[in-house]
């Protein structure tokens, strides 16, 4: 009855709810990857709910990645979803309070900086704010202990990635009061400001005070930066100070400040709950850690030398331990674009009017035994090309060097988004920080493994569910493990 009351002709099929403004939107906060699973199975790859009383059309497999992330700017909008929860927290004439064209532009200034050059410049950096985060935090003394996990993660994530990218001045200022500011900052971010984040709340007025504390920091900072007549840094607010937008016009301070803001916020989230899988995974499977750890020996030398940038690229496992916790941990599950123009659906009867939300949902297919053999279970070696769980297909094209590119304004991406395995988005919107996640995660990844050993508490091979309660999916908290010191500690 409700598909005939509510459902136009040529509209996908309507999830089944029983109250019109709630819809499903408690089944799907609960637990997203299971909500969009159970409707495939009921109504196909295409279908739509309510959600906070907004018809939301979810298109997921390769295909509906590829219709959505890839859709053309006359059809698709992200700005202006996204923009209530992110300029309040990012600051005004950025990312998605902007034009499309002018956040390209500033995507290409943040890729410009996030060179091979400066990523050699950044595996000491990362390397010595792990081994020193790990020397003075007193959870982490003695031969042994237990620990909740993700805090300390989110902790060496913030402090690898802001002296990494933000130059050690910005890094420092984090010890005083940077920590506290963006935490409050952070508040802004929880789903519920979709719908308050105008109004004056406590956290929101918190919030708004953040936001101006930390800009005014950043532009403080620029304006010592600039009177020193500082010379060769790599961090990417230099190159911001010294970039240009179309016309040869500066970019503005207050903008370098906002973007600042952004890219820290969308760095961290994402890094710090991956990284905190990892280690979870890590403590249930101590096997891999083992395996890790003789990699190491293996290709870099018994004596385990200062980390290097090349001596990532002697580490596939490392590599595969990222891609694989991404598989079925990227903490983006739901990414959603505004509908412009009725887009039809090719190859099926569905237009999708332009008073519906789309929903891209990529960990779907990311988990979809089709692609990927025994989709649930954790198996790092399964990206190593023999393998018998290795994915059937990643990308519907024969050899990356087949795979046609696209420049949206930030260099080149791949076309086609018809892939079941996108942790990193793709077309205009797609991360510009996947090269520094990686970077920054391995080298975490690394140090942690040639010092300590983990398992779980119990000692059994279970891993913890996952909290959807915030914008960006994390381990349930706490999270603890059990670690040990090895022989040969660096500590
Ligand atoms: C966009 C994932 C780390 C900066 C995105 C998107 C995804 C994503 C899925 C697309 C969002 C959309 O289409 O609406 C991740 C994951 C990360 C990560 C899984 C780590 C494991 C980072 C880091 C940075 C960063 C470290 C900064 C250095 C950005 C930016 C965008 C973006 C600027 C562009 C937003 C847009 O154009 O609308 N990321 N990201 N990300 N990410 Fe990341």
């Amino acid at each position: 009855l409700q598909q005939f009351l509510f459902k136009k002709p040529n509209e996908p099929p309507l999830v089944f709810h029983w109250f019109p403004l709630i819809g499903s939107t408690i089944t799907y906060g609960m637990d997203p990857p299971r909500f969009f699973k159970e409707n495939r199975e009921k109504y196909g790859d295409c279908f739509t709910f309510i959600l906070l009383g907004k018809k939301t059309t979810v298109y997921v497999g390769p295909k509906g990645n590829d219709f959505i992330l890839n859709g053309k700017i006359r059809d698709v909008n992200a700005e202006e979803i996204y923009t209530v929860l992110t300029t309040p927290v990012f600051g005004k004439d950025v990312v998605y309070d902007c034009p499309n064209s002018k956040l390209m532009e500033q995507k290409k200034f943040m890729k410009i900086a996030l060179t091979t050059e400066a990523f050699r410049q950044y595996v000491p950096i990362i390397s010595d704010e792990v081994t020193s985060y790990l020397k003075r935090t007193p959870d982490f003394k003695g031969k042994s202990g237990i620990v909740d996990i993700p805090p300390k993660m989110a902790q060496i994530t913030i402090f690898t990635a802001s002296h990494a990218l933000q130059g050690k001045e910005i890094r420092d200022k984090f010890d005083e009061t940077l920590a506290d500011l963006y935490h409050d900052l952070d508040m802004g971010f929880s789903p519920i400001n979709f719908m308050l984040h105008w109004a004056p709340l406590p956290w929101n007025n918190r919030r708004d005070y953040a936001q101006r504390t930390v800009a005014k920091i950043y532009m403080d900072t620029i304006k010592e930066r600039r009177a020193r007549g500082e010379t060769g840094a790599q961090d990417i607010m230099w190159h911001l100070m010294n970039s240009t937008y179309k016309g040869d016009v500066p970019v503005p301070d207050h903008e370098i400040a906002h973007m600042m803001i952004a890219l820290l916020m969308a760095g961290q989230h994402s890094s710090s709950s991956t990284s905190s899988w990892i280690m979870l995974r890590l403590a249930s499977r101590p096997d891999i850690m083992e395996d890790l750890y003789n990699e190491q020996v293996k290709n870099l030398g018994a004596d385990l030398p200062p980390l290097t940038y090349e001596d990532l690229a002697k580490l596939p496992l490392h590599a595969a331990i990222v891609k694989e916790t991404l598989r079925l941990h990227a903490p983006i599950h739901s990414i959603m674009r505004a509908v412009k123009t009725p887009m039809p659906v090719p190859g099926t009867k569905y237009v999708i009017p332009t008073d519906h939300v789309l929903l891209a949902a990529p960990g779907v297919s990311a988990t979809d035994e089709s692609y990927f053999p025994q989709p649930d279970l954790w198996e790092p070696h399964r990206w190593e090309k023999d393998s018998p769980l290795a994915p059937t297909i990643v990308r519907n094209v024969p050899s990356e060097e087949d795979d046609e590119k696209i420049d949206y304004g930030y260099g080149l991406v791949s076309k086609g988004a018809n892939s079941p395995y996108l942790p990193f988005g793709a077309g205009r919107h797609r991360c510009i920080g996947e090269q520094f996640a990686n970077v920054q995660l391995q080298t975490i990844l690394a140090i942690i493994v040639r010092n300590f050993k983990f398992r779980n508490v119990d000692g059994s091979d279970k891993v913890i569910g996952t909290d959807y309660a915030s914008l960006f999916s994390r381990p349930l908290e706490p999270a603890k493990i059990y670690w040990e010191r090895r022989e040969g500690c660096q500590l």
